[in-house]
């Protein structure tokens, strides 16, 4: 293991108040979104939008790192030009999501394992060749009175350490992201609860698993009351509760935390990751920043709809989510940004 490459990508990846982009929905995510809004759900019109996404002028200023997925890494331009080239040249990092999703975990109705560690080695091996250098890998916590048990949430824990000395392994950075999903009626103390059971035990996992904690990036849930609970509390105790919880449970040896936006809307994500910059980031060991995917993506699939004429106003929508996340780093981030669709007025 090159510990000291594995450390640099890290760093770089949560570098110069950047973050990354989560576009590596599965097929059946993607096709969902697609039809949603009516476009046609076929490898033609998922390989048009992924270009659209990577082609984005000036996406490399706000964006260190992409996500990518087994298909759209293996795809082209329509020109020719491997995706993997046009990131490259955008300055970039690419990175690839290797599970192979959350199925129902035997003895434990309504909760989910991830799976994907069964030839795992050789696929991190390929990855690596193709130009990867960073993976990902999802799973899911369920909250609900009864929820989660402790078997989901060891078990989706030690999936996580094996992924990510895997990872390590093949010369490639782990983003770790355990997720604790916002469904529910579940208040922000029950999230803060089971977030920190879970970093807890993810944690103590990859301990166990020698993995090297300067060479990981954590992708959590924000610290949010379920989608359904009648209390939503405002942004600034959002982000208390979120930082408390952090730092109760992350290890300052770690570069960075790039938080997953989970189906909150655009603006809300920007506002709270602001928050947290803005009230703590002088007091922070590691870099707070952004992996969305849907709070990046969503304003520009609804522009796009498949449309080729839309191509130019989805990228600039795509571009000002971008920089305005970049601004929430930075503590900087206001609505007004969103009125004149500038985050740098
Ligand atoms: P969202 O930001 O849409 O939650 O997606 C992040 C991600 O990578 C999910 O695995």
């Amino acid at each position: 293991m090159n510990e000291q490459a594995l450390i640099a990508t890290a760093k770089a990846m949560v570098a110069d108040d950047k973050g990354l982009l989560a576009m590596d929905e599965s097929n059946g995510t993607c096709n969902k979104r697609f039809a949603a809004l009516g476009i046609p759900q076929t490898v033609d019109y998922r390989r048009a939008y992924r270009e659209l996404i990577v082609t984005t002028p000036d996406l490399g200023k706000y964006i260190n790192g992409v996500i990518l997925y087994d298909e759209t890494i293996r795809q082209q331009k329509k020109d020719g030009t491997s995706f993997i080239k046009v990131i490259l040249d955008a300055g970039i990092i690419p990175g690839i999501k290797v599970d192979i999703g959350a199925k129902d975990l035997a003895g434990h109705p309504g909760e989910k394992v991830t799976e994907g560690l069964d030839g795992l080695r050789d696929r991190l091996k390929e990855y690596a060749l193709m130009g990867a250098r960073f993976a990902k890998w999802r799973a899911v916590i369920s909250t609900d009175d009864s929820l989660p048990t402790r078997g989901c949430i060891a078990a989706n824990a030690q999936a996580l350490a094996r992924y990510a000395a895997l990872c390590q392994e093949a010369g490639l950075v782990p983003v770790i992201e355990p997720e604790v999903l916002m469904d529910g009626e579940h208040t922000i103390h029950q999230c803060s609860d089971v977030t920190e059971e879970s970093l807890r035990a993810v944690f103590k996992e990859l301990y166990l698993q020698n993995v090297m904690l300067e060479g990981i990036i954590l992708k959590p849930n924000m610290v949010l009351p379920g989608l359904s609970c009648k209390v939503q509390e405002p942004v600034d105790e959002v982000a208390d509760a979120t930082i408390k919880c952090l730092l109760r449970n992350v290890p300052a040896a770690v570069p960075g935390i790039a938080f997953l936006s989970g189906g909150q809307s655009p603006e809300l994500a920007s506002a709270r990751l602001n928050a947290m910059n803005a009230r703590f980031k002088s007091n922070l060991p590691w870099g707070v920043a952004f992996s969305f995917a849907r709070a990046i993506q969503q304003p520009a699939l609804e522009i796009w709809k498949g449309n080729e004429a839309n191509i130019l106003a989805a990228q600039q929508a795509l571009c000002h989510r971008a920089m305005c996340n970049v601004a929430a780093r930075q503590g900087r981030y206001n609505v007004d940004m969103e009125k004149s669709g500038q985050s740098n007025s």
